[in-house]
């Protein structure tokens, strides 16, 4: 951390505290009070962490009034457009843009661990046939500490790295049995001839009864959704990873921890929620309906995929996927695909109205992806289970700074407690 030679004032009761403020190389300064306790003997109170700072990081910034989201400095836009998934995965583990013999390393060694241990399989045998994938690979992920023992000591950097590896490898593999047990089709082992985003998309269509050419178009379009998934600061999956991580849990457990949260509908839940709402709306008609219900105060109903914590602006994912959207279906043909176009109209006019506009509320990231996956073959519950096969390399890259910094505690947050104070115990003859 900086050094600093600037400081707030706080004065409670009369007596002041000084409390350090660092400037960050991007985003707002940032007040130190990790000493407030102890010096004033009061917490700081932020349900939501909406102003709070949990941590330094130099992955991922984002700066939600001008839309702007680096990947180690790099834009998302240009990253999107000029870099693949696996060097994305490189720069946000190892910091920077990897050299042709340095990535061609590192993608041997991902394409080398994407099998996982055959007793495995078991474990999708133990499930129904109809359990929600998210379901099936929270279980799976972590079970894979069950495996690999010889890369859960965290305080082992060559172990921490292997298990990198492993989750970055696997997690295709594993999002892609976890589908075919749901379709109830054979498992299709991964190929090392094959990319990354086509060997997911293999061993998700392939079928042995004939041989499968992956469409050059459809990889490209789900290496640039894995790009544009792969990290996101502290959002509420990766905060979750951190959390586990803070305890020594062993980083399979962290991961199978961040799946779970991300499979919520506020969260990475969102792109199947949207995806069904656009089907629910189903006509540009129906639109303004289902505006009224998003701003309607006792109506619970919100519109997916739009709104976020950060953007205050558009979310750079979000024009990237819609141009793709526009692309991949002109390219398979899927003309005037009538769930794209309630998309953008439902778009043009929300943000024509002055509700959305007031509370600065865009499409996100997940606004426009269940178009592109549902277009490639995809059912809805395979949504989240993508978008976690892509922050995978995000949550480990969060979890190893987390871990290798040595400032790093187990996170203890506090409360306001508002319940009862002490009373005793009333035998139940007197109650
Ligand atoms: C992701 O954090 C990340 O970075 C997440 C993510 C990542 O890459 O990791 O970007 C991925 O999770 C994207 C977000 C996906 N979720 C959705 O699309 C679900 C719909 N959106 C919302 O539920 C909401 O916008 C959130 C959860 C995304 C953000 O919620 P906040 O920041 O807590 O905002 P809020 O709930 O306090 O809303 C502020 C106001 C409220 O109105 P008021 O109470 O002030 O009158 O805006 C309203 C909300 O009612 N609002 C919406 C809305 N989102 C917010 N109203 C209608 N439709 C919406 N989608």
């Amino acid at each position: 951390m900086t050094e600093t030679t600037k400081s707030a004032t706080l004065t409670i009761d009369g007596t002041s505290y000084d409390l350090p403020i660092f400037t960050p190389t991007a985003g707002p300064d940032v007040v130190d009070i990790r000493k407030l306790y102890g010096q004033a003997g009061v917490f700081t109170y932020d349900p939501g962490f909406t102003s709070t700072a949990s941590c330094d990081s130099t992955i991922t910034f984002i700066d939600g009034d001008k839309g702007e989201l680096l990947h180690r400095g790099y834009p998302i836009d240009q990253l999107a457009a000029k870099s693949h998934f696996l060097e994305v995965c490189y720069l946000l583990l190892y910091g920077e843009l990897p050299t042709a013999t340095q990535l061609e390393d590192f993608e041997t060694r991902v394409t080398r661990h994407t099998m996982v241990h055959e007793q495995m399989i078991n474990f999708f045998r133990g499930f129904r046939r109809d359990a929600h994938p998210m379901a099936i690979i929270v279980g799976v992920v972590g079970a894979m500490s069950a495996f690999y023992h010889d890369s859960t000591d965290i305080n082992d950097p060559w172990q921490r790295e292997v298990a990198s590896i492993r989750l970055i490898a696997k997690m295709p593999t594993i999002v892609a049995m976890a589908y075919k047990y749901t379709v109830g089709q054979p498992f299709v082992y991964p190929r090392n001839d094959l990319d990354y985003a086509s060997n997911f998309l293999r061993m998700c269509f392939a079928v042995p009864a004939e041989d499968f050419e992956v469409n050059p178009i459809l990889s490209r379009a789900m290496d640039r959704i894995l790009t544009l998934h792969a990290d996101h600061e502290q959002n509420a999956s990766t905060s979750t990873v951190r959390l586990a991580s803070s305890s020594g849990a062993n980083p399979f457990a962290c991961i199978a921890a961040g799946v779970a949260c991300l499979w919520g509908p506020s969260h990475g839940g969102a792109n199947q929620a949207c995806l069904e709402m656009l089907k629910e709306i189903g006509s540009v008609d129906r639109i303004p309906e289902f505006i009224a219900r998003a701003k309607d105060k006792d109506d619970p109903f919100r519109l997916m995929g739009f709104g976020h914590r950060v953007y205050k602006n558009f979310d750079p994912r979000a024009t990237v996927m819609k141009q793709s959207a526009d692309e991949v279906l002109d390219l398979l043909g899927v003309e005037n695909n009538p769930i794209l176009q309630v998309a953008k109209e439902l778009e043009k006019q929300a943000l024509s109205d002055p509700y959305f506009a007031d509370k600065k509320l865009f499409p996100n990231v997940d606004f426009y992806s269940g178009i592109i996956l549902e277009a490639m073959g995809f059912p809805t519950s395979m949504f989240t289970p993508i978008f976690a096969l892509s922050r995978t390399v995000g949550w480990i890259s969060q979890w190893k700074e987390m871990i290798a910094d040595p400032q790093a505690k187990i996170g203890r947050p506090r409360q306001l407690y508002l319940g009862e104070t002490m009373r005793d115990y009333v035998d139940i003859e007197n109650r």
